[in-house]
């Protein structure tokens, strides 16, 4: 049998003391689609948060791995650089950063990790164009600041053109769809 992409095992987490997770077990494979639905403040946002390794939340016991690695004693960026992608419920605006230059600072930097050359300008800007067709984002919104002004909506098609352009192995939405999705 293949490896699963992401295994959590008997997750318990504590902020400030207090338990929130109880022991959470979940298996997701290469390919499947998992929604995870509870009601308000049962934990669906600290469980992404604990994936992606937010500093406030403490696993007490357990275990996360991702294809077969642990990735509890990860730091941030290094989760980020094996593949895991936080949507936010809210996308944060980043006024004076262009969208551009942080969609292509962040992709070389997992280039990097992954031992493959920077692109240049002009190949990045094929690549950039060609994702925001597939994701239907306005290619305007490239040259603004980081979902500055954006609607709604956009701010939502500008986080799934970001991991169509980091190629993510691992994705946690939040909200609306709540959906939660993986590729191979
Ligand atoms: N930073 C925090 N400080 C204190 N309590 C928190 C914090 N984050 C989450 N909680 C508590 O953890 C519980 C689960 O919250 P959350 O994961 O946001 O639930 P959901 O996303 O399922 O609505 C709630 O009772 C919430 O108040
Ligand atoms: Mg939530």
């Amino acid at each position: 049998m293949t490896q699963p992409l992401l295994e959590i095992s008997n997750l318990h987490v504590a902020i400030n003391g207090t338990e929130i997770l109880h022991g959470i077990n979940l298996t997701v494979n290469a390919g499947e689609v998992h929604a995870i639905m509870g009601t308000n403040g049962s934990g669906k946002s600290t469980l992404t948060k604990v994936i992606a390794g937010h500093p406030d939340y403490v696993v007490t016991s357990g275990d996360i791995k991702l294809r077969g690695v642990s990735i509890l004693e990860q730091e941030p960026e290094d989760r980020a650089r094996a593949g895991v992608f936080l949507a936010f419920q809210y996308p944060v605006e980043v006024p004076g950063v262009s969208n551009m230059y942080f969609l292509r600072t962040a992709l070389n930097a997992h280039r990097k990790h992954r031992g493959q050359p920077e692109l240049s300008g002009a190949e990045f800007l094929a690549l950039v164009k060609e994702k925001a067709r597939l994701v239907d984002i306005d290619a305007g919104l490239l040259n603004r600041s980081v979902n500055e002004g954006f609607s709604g909506g956009e701010k939502k098609r500008n986080e799934i053109l970001q991991c169509a352009c980091w190629n993510r192995h691992w994705r946690s939405w939040m909200k609306p769809t709540a959906a939660w999705t993986s590729m191979p």
